[in-house]
C-alpha cells in the first residue's frame, strides 16, 4: 500500500549523502572533547545562530531541559506559553528534574506571548514569590499552526527581559523553517535570545540530535548539565556528520515543505465537514478541525490510516499534518483524493 506519513517531520530518514558521511565520519570520545566531527558541528551551529558556542545533545527535549537547568536553580521560575512544547509535551521535566516553577501565560494563535502578559507575570522582589529567571519562547510554534515569530517580536521580548534582568530561552526546534518562511537569517531571530535550541532530526532529516547555543560561559555550564542527565555521548561524530549536512544542505529546501503544507490546507478547506485556514499556514504544520458532528479526530485518523495516510489526532476534533522531505506535490493530491473518498 502507498504510505504517506504526515504525522510529523521527525519521520524523515537520513539522505544518501548523510549515510555516506556517517560511515566516513572521523570520531573520538566526545566526553573527553575529542570528537572532531562533533566539534565541527558545534562550531557551525554557533556561527549559524550568532552565538559564541554550542553543545550537541540527544534531542530537542534534552536541549530544552539542559538549557532550563542552566538558566534556573531549584525554585526559580520560568515564564512560558500554555501551548509551548516545554509545558505541553516534555513531561514537566523542568519541574520534575530541575525544580523549576512554570509560570504559564496564554499563547496567542500566532504562537506569541502578549508583551503585557509577560510583564505582568514577572515577579516583584517579595519573600512570598519565586524568583523569575527566564522567559521561554518557541519558534516556529508547534501547537500554534507552526507559526514563525518575527525578529521585531523577539526584539520586544528582549527589551523586557533586559530591563528586568531576565534571560530568554528560545525553543527553536524548527528555527530554520521560521527563517525560510520569514525570508531572513536565523541570526536575526536568535539575536535577542540568551540560549537557543534547535533540532537536526525534524525537517532537516538528520537521524538524531539537537543543539544548544549560547555564550561560552553558558555552554560550559550546559555541558555539565548534559552530563548529569546522562547525555554525554562518546563517538557521537557518526551522528554529527549527518547533522552537518542537515544544517548546511537541507535548510533551503524547507520552502518546498511550506508550499506543500499550504496546498494541503487549501485542499482541506474545500472539503465539506473540515475546517482549515490556509492563511494560517506559514510553515510546514497544518491543523484542521472536523465540523461534522458524528466524526472524531481519532476515528478519522483511523480511517485515513487504513488508506495509508497518517496524521495525528491531537485534540478530540483536531488533527495535525506535517509536510517534510519525503512528501511530494503528487502525495498531497493523492491525500486529497483519500479525504474526498472518506468524507463523501
Ligand atoms: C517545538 C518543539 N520543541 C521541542 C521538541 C522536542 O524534540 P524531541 O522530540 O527531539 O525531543 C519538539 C518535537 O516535536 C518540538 O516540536
Amino acid at each position: 500500500m502507498r504510505i504517506i506519513d504526515l504525522r510529523s517531520d521527525t519521520v524523515t530518514q537520513p539522505t544518501p549523502a548523510m549515510r555516506r558521511a556517517m560511515a566516513d565520519a572521523e570520531v573520538g570520545d566526545d566526553v573527553f572533547g575529542e570528537d572532531p566531527t562533533v566539534g565541527r558541528l558545534e562550531e557551525i551551529a554557533a556561527e549559524c545562530t550568532g552565538k559564541e558556542a554550542a553543545l550537541f545533545v540527544v534531542s530537542g527535549t534534552m536541549a530544552n531541559l539542559v538549557s532550563s537547568l542552566t538558566h534556573c536553580g531549584r525554585g526559580d521560575e520560568m515564564i512560558l506559553g500554555d501551548q509551548s512544547h516545554i509545558f505541553f509535551y516534555e513531561q514537566g521535566g523542568t519541574a520534575a528534574l530541575g525544580g523549576i516553577h512554570p509560570r504559564i501565560i496564554p499563547n496567542q494563535p500566532d504562537g506569541k506571548l502578549n508583551l503585557e502578559d509577560i510583564e505582568a507575570a514577572i515577579r516583584s522582589d517579595n519573600i512570598h514569590f519565586p524568583v523569575t529567571r527566564v522567559i521561554a519562547l518557541e519558534n516556529t510554534h508547534n501547537r500554534c499552526n507552526g507559526s514563525p515569530l518575527d525578529a521585531e517580536y523577539m526584539r520586544s521580548v528582549g527589551q523586557i527581559a533586559r530591563k528586568q534582568g531576565l534571560k530568554i530561552h528560545l525553543d527553536g526546534a524548527r528555527i530554520f523553517n521560521a527563517a525560510v518562511a520569514l525570508e531572513t537569517d536565523v541570526r536575526e531571530l536568535t539575536r535577542d535570545a540568551d540560549s537557543v535550541s534547535f533540532c537536526l532530526s525534524k525537517g532537516l532529516a538528520a537521524p538524531a540530535g539537537s543543539l544548544v547555543c549560547g555564550s561560552k560561559e553558558f555552554i560550559a555550564r550546559a555541558r555539565r548539565n548534559r552530563k548529569v542527565v546522562g547525555g554525554g555521548m562518546r563517538q557521537a561524530g557518526v551522528l554529527a556528520a549527518a547533522g552537518i549536512l542537515a544544517m548546511t544542505e537541507m535548510a533551503e529546501r524547507l520552502s518546498q515543505d511550506h508550499f506543500h503544507a499550504r496546498k494541503l490546507a487549501e485542499g482541506l478547506a474545500n472539503i465539506k465537514g473540515i475546517s482549515a485556514d490556509p492563511e494560517k499556514v506559514k510553515t510546514n504544520i497544518v491543523f484542521f478541525e472536523i465540523t461534522r458532528g458524528n466524526l472524531t479526530a481519532q476515528t478519522l485518523s483511523g480511517q485515513l490510516n487504513s488508506e495509508g495516510v497518517r496524521m495525528l489526532p491531537l485534540d478530540p476534533f483536531r488533527l495535525r499534518a506535517v509536510t517534510h522531505y519525503h512528501i511530494t506535490s503528487d502525495d498531497i493530491e493523492y491525500v486529497m483524493k483519500i479525504f474526498a473518498g472518506i468524507l463523501k
